[in-house]
């Protein structure tokens, strides 16, 4: 039986790297990049442009039924690029408002079945190769997946690698250290979707490895499966 395109997921906290390798994964692999935290950003932003209420979870999931977010390859380095409802905010959608709020939405039941549903319909209506990232692909979004990667990272090297991308803006390392570990607090005790490593994917600790190191390994771990009877 064939086992339809070849999906690939990549789960792990924020700041381990994920977005860069498996954008570079899918071009690689001549493959189509579903960043579902960049849905999550586009509505959220929405929201917030909106005014909606964060606290009220109706007011939340109408806001994700009346946003258009397309999903496109020639981003700025590293990332896909994001319209919403038609305009380009592929930079909007990364400023700390827009990612100190979205937990408002991401742990909002009727917000994350609707994006799931979304993420499930944009890699049926593919059809070839897909890497996708996020938190919960292996676990709840696409649990048929061929390879479930888990990739990690030390909280101290995540914390390095943040301020190297901040530069002169970064606030100090030990400040950096909390930040992120309150967010992995977050991401990991949602009651719906949470960041969750799956027994079946395979982990992957970035915290000593090159970005080329990385994609290097998740290929060969995509080019096995792809080759399995
Ligand atoms: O990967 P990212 O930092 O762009 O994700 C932004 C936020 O969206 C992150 O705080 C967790 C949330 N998210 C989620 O809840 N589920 C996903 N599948 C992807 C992201």
């Amino acid at each position: 039986m064939s086992q339809g395109p070849l999906l690939v997921v990549i789960d792990g906290p924020a700041g381990a790297g994920k977005s860069t390798a498996a954008r570079r994964l899918a071009d690689r692999l001549g493959a189509f990049y579903l960043d579902t935290g960049a849905m999550y950003r586009a509505c959220t932003l929405r929201a917030l442009r909106l005014g909606t209420d964060l606290s009220d979870g109706a007011a939340l999931a109408a806001v994700v039924d009346e946003t258009k977010i397309e999903l496109l390859p020639d981003g700025p380095e590293g990332k896909c690029r994001v319209l919403l409802d038609g305009h380009d905010v592929s930079e909007a959608i990364r400023t700390r408002e827009v990612t100190n709020s979205i937990h408002h939405l991401a742990n909002e039941p009727r917000v994350r079945e609707r994006l799931v549903a979304r993420q499930q319909a944009l890699a049926v209506a593919r059809a070839g190769t897909i890497v996708a990232e996020g938190r919960d692909l292996g676990s709840v979004v696409f649990p048929h997946a061929q390879v479930k990667i888990y990739l990690d990272a030390s909280v101290t090297e995540r914390a390095r690698r943040r301020a190297e991308d901040l530069g002169g803006d970064a606030p100090a390392p030990e400040k950096l250290q909390q930040e992120i570990t309150a967010r992995d607090r977050r991401d990991t005790t949602r009651l719906v979707g949470p960041l969750t490593r799956v027994d079946d994917a395979h982990y992957v600790d970035s915290s000593s490895m090159t970005l080329e190191e990385v994609v290097d390994h998740m290929a060969a771990l995509a080019a096995a499966a792809g080759q399995a009877p």
